[in-house]
């Protein structure tokens, strides 16, 4: 049967099922919840928020099957301990990552963080180099524990924050290739992140990924994905890059994977989990190793999230309703506010970002423009917005600073985005106003602690 050319065009494939009550905050309880947290909105907590673009990270909603599966009997199983392939739990989740991601191998494990601790540390050590695009932090972090340096190759695009390129987070292939040849023996893996988060969650075309996988072979280097966008990149691979407009999602979450030996993947964003995880390789040997290291690190998933896992690749991978709904709310947002508000363009796979330099050029960065634009919103609106992880080296270094406001899946309604629209809106008009904060230094906090600000 063809599809119908007119009449409902199904644009949201779920309803809601169950619904958490919001608090209508006033601006003078809002104003005490700021002061409280010492102006960082990472620090108001969740009670006082309308909508929260923190994250899209673990804070998706469930379908009613998922939720079945979390309290079902499959739940109360055993988990997978020294013996994964005893579980049912494991070998159901198995079964369907290996058909629709294509790799033989595959260890569930409780985060994406989890996978790249494993990954990295049996793959980079002292002295090593990986080539990667502007890698997340938690990626980053487990390549320099091993002694490993990251090289940001990344192509040139990235770096133009406002201009309509479509694959902003393609690799530059002649880079890779001078690092290949001079530094060959160095070179551990090249590491791949789709919808690269640091530069606005911006997609790697197929085009790319396949030179990358050439130029790699050519020098005996395995090539790694950092794959927890694959849904997002898969579909703006199919709106964008040309041959891929009559593909599947499923065809081209398959393809993807096909460029690469391995993969890292936090299930917190394209599973709609609260916790999980993969590692996904294509060698017996490696699969045992992973395997060991899960179970010895403590990092396995309960069976309660594998099924929910499962559930979420039945329910999410196998047509495009989910992805393009999901994707095209992004889009909504970001058209809304592209003429007058500096956005990075064009609209990314999970958040809309803001450029906070060009939003701010009167607010110098050592009075910290990003924090003081979010609290002015949260003040506003209610609406909670941060920077984000922290950007990739290459990102800071040319002084950018971004507000991401990262969209959970399946959760906020168009009205949610007109709302957030016009408060960012009213906060553009509004900009001469905000005049940025001063960072407090308290004794004995860790640099690792959210910072604390009180206004100038
Ligand atoms: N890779 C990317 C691209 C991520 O965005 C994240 C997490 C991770 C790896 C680590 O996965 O959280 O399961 O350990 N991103 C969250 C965010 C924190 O807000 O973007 P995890």
């Amino acid at each position: 049967m063809t599809e119908p050319t007119s009449g409902v065009s199904f644009s949201v494939p779920y309803e809601i099922a169950v619904v958490r009550p919001l608090r209508q905050t006033t601006i003078q309880e809002r104003e005490e919840a700021l002061k409280a947290a010492y102006y960082n909105t990472e620090l108001v907590p969740q009670e006082m928020i309308y909508v929260d673009l923190k994250t899209d990270s673990g804070v998706s909603s469930f379908s009613t099957t998922q939720l079945t599966k979390l309290i079902g009997a499959g739940a109360l199983e055993s988990g997978m301990e020294m013996a994964p392939e005893g579980s049912k739990a494991f070998v159901s989740l198995s079964e369907n990552f290996q058909t629709i991601f294509g790799f033989p191998y595959v260890v569930p494990v409780a985060q994406g963080r989890a996978a790249e601790r494993i990954w990295l540390k049996m793959h980079v050590k002292e002295g090593s180099v990986v080539p990667g695009n502007m890698l997340f932090p938690s990626t980053r972090f487990h390549i320099e524990s091993n002694g490993g340096k990251v090289v940001d190759v990344i192509g040139e695009d990235a770096h133009h924050l406002s201009s309509e390129q479509l694959f902003k987070g393609n690799l530059d292939i002649s880079k890779l290739e001078a690092i290949l040849k001079e530094q060959r023996e160095k070179v551990a893996c090249v590491y791949v992140e789709l919808c690269v988060n640091s530069c606005g969650g911006h997609p790697v075309s197929l085009e790319n990924l396949k030179a990358v996988k050439a130029i790699a072979n050519a020098h005996k280097v395995p090539v790694f994905l950092d794959a927890c966008r694959i849904l997002e990149n898969s579909y703006l691979i199919k709106q964008r890059e040309s041959g891929y407009q009559n593909h599947s999602i499923q065809q081209i979450v398959y393809e993807t994977c096909a460029c690469a030996d391995g993969l890292t993947m936090s299930a917190l964003k394209d599973l709609l989990v609260p916790a999980g995880g993969f590692i996904a390789m294509r060698d017996e040997g490696s699969y045992q190793k992973a395997g060991v290291q899960n179970f010895l690190g403590g990092s396995q998933p309960p069976s309660a999230i594998m099924e929910m896992m499962s559930t979420a690749l039945l329910e999410g991978f196998l047509n495009d309703s989910y992805v393009r709904s999901r994707v095209e709310q992004i889009n909504y947002l970001w058209r809304r506010l592209k003429d007058g508000v500096p956005l990075v363009a064009p609209s990314g796979g999970h958040g809309v970002f803001i450029n906070v330099k060009s939003f701010l050029p009167h607010v110098p960065a050592e009075n910290f423009p990003g924090e003081a634009l979010a609290a002015f919103i949260y003040h506003i609106s209610g609406i909670r917005v941060t920077k984000g992880p922290p950007l990739a080296a290459s990102q800071t270094a040319r002084g950018v600073e971004f507000l991401r406001l990262a969209v959970p899946a399946r959760r906020y309604l168009q009205g949610h985005m007109d709302d957030v629209a016009e408060a960012i809106q009213y906060a553009y008009s509004r900009r001469n106003e905000i005049k940025g904060l001063k960072k407090l230094d308290k004794p004995g906090r860790s640099r690792f602690e959210p910072s604390l600000f009180t206004v100038l």
